[in-house]
């Protein structure tokens, strides 16, 4: 059992109440942070005394920018001796967005995991396989703690080897795995390439899917392919990473534990709160977090509260899927990629010229990053073996810079066609291949 009856079926005055308790607490700490220490509106909201939870708009918003600019200590609110994990978030051009933990953070963080499990019909019966990237990607070891604290039996197996995962799963009967959705497509696929049928030959009842946008079409796909219930998983590393917001059993959108964040969505352009069940930018506040807690951060995940109440009983509002970006950030193999990333590098290259683009496409199964890049006249001589070169260095560049291995394409100056007013670099062809 992990089900915090209490707490996820608060009435909303009683969980106001208890958010405005963690929010004035969690403003005492944040402003330990050199960051946010020396903030006037922090300081005098603190001083006046939170009356109520809209009051937090009179807070500042804390952006990716922000978080960069004090890289590396400047949002550490707590001793750095009490510090015992840091994680950091793929997809940054510059400094990397760094998330620090201490004890406390960490025993919340798994609370929020089992439980956001646990309402997704998961028990302690199952054995759990995690398929997503261990380090420094949250998924992994965000997941592990929740499932071991749920006490399900854990298969770290991490990313990649899709041969290796159908063994795990057939060897130790795995009835959960956690991936992201748009790897499901190559693991069906290998499963058929080895004359396996996963709904036959595994005992997996259950598929959670997130880290990346997904369609109600392609998560009925994946539960018709693998004979399964599969559930939406959403989080950011700046608010831990995932067992932010999850779905239940009732597959109505995703409980966003209001206990652990006060949860705003804003119109990114006037960043004023949209209506109830309209889409806007979600910003969200930690109540908490100890060694780094965050203030009206903006996610740039747009999305909306599903209005009304969900027949699981939980009273934590809902959010409707992901429906976008108010940012150009996307994500390929569970990797999150800033165009701008891929501009740094190869602008920095003497060889490479104006233009550039990125592809991406499902090729082989996979979904893959295509980077045609034009190549400044006078070294497009047709020496392939320089051609070669410079494909493998830049092809080592971006790989080492977003954790992806991209295809490089190098093309003859001016045969990128020019786009019309600004230039559009990404072109997404994706399709859900399962
Ligand atoms: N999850 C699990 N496995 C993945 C994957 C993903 N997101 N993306 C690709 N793979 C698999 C591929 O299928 C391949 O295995 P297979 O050939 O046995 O089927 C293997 O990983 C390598 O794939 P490749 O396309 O060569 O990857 P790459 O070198 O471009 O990228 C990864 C390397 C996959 C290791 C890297 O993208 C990664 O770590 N992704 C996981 C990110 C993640 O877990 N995100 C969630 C964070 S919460
Ligand atoms: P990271 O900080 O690397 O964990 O990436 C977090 C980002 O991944 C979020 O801000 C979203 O853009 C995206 N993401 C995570 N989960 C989901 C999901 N279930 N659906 C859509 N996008 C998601
Ligand atoms: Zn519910």
């Amino acid at each position: 059992m992990y089900w915090e009856k209490e707490l996820e079926t608060l009435d909303r005055n009683a969980l106001e109440k208890l958010q405005l308790e963690r929010l004035t607490k969690s403003l005492r700490q944040a402003v330990n942070a050199p960051c946010y220490g020396q903030i006037p509106e922090i300081n005098n909201v603190i001083k006046s005394g939170l009356k109520s939870i809209e009051q937090i708009r009179e807070l500042p918003f804390t952006s990716k920018e922000d978080l960069r600019n004090g890289f590396p200590w400047g949002f550490l609110s707590a001793d750095k001796r009490e510090v015992v994990r840091l994680h950091s978030s793929s997809g940054t051009t510059g400094n990397p967005t760094v998330v620090y933990h201490n004890r406390h953070d960490l025993e919340s963080w798994a609370n929020l995991m089992a439980r956001s499990i646990f309402s997704a019909g998961v028990r302690d019966t199952d054995v759990f396989q995690n398929i997503c990237g261990y380090g420094l990607f949250t998924g992994g070891l965000g997941f592990q703690y929740g499932v071991e604290k749920l006490g399900c039996l854990s298969i770290p197996a991490g990313a990649g080897n899709s041969l290796r995962q159908i063994k795990l799963m057939r060897d130790f009967g795995t009835s959960v795995a956690h991936a992201i959705p748009s790897y499901l497509g190559r693991l069906f696929d290998v499963f058929k390439d080895e004359g396996l049928d996963p709904r036959k030959d595994t005992r997996l009842h259950t598929l959670v899917i997130g880290a990346e946008p997904h369609t109600e079409e392609h998560r009925q796909r994946i539960e018709e392919l693998f004979g399964v219930k599969a559930y939406n998983s959403f989080g950011l590393s700046e608010m831990n990473g995932p067992g932010v917001a999850f779905e239940c059993t009732e597959q109505d959108g995703l409980h966003i534990w209001e206990d652990a964040y006060v949860v705003e969505i804003i119109d990114p352009i006037t960043l004023q709160p949209v209506a109830m069940g309209e889409i806007g930018e979600l910003v969200m506040t930690t109540l908490d977090r100890q060694a780094m807690p965050l203030l009206r951060y903006r996610t740039r995940d747009l999305t909306r509260f599903i209005p009304g109440a969900c027949k699981c009983g939980r009273t934590h509002r809902r959010l409707d899927r992901i429906a976008g970006r108010s940012d150009d950030m996307f994500i390929i193999k569970g990797c999150n990629v800033f165009p701008m990333q891929i501009e740094g590098i190869l602008l920095k290259l003497p060889e490479v010229g104006d233009d550039y683009r990125i592809i991406l496409d499902t090729m082989d199964d996979q979904d893959e990053m295509i980077i045609e890049v034009e190549v400044k006249k006078e070294w497009f001589n047709g020496d392939l073996a320089f051609l070669n070169n410079l494909e493998r260095h830049i092809t080592r560049l971006v790989r080492d810079e977003v954790l992806v291995r991209p295809l490089i394409k190098l093309v003859e100056p001016g045969s990128i066609p020019k786009s019309e007013g600004k230039a559009v670099r990404v072109f997404d062809h994706r399709q859900n291949k399962i």
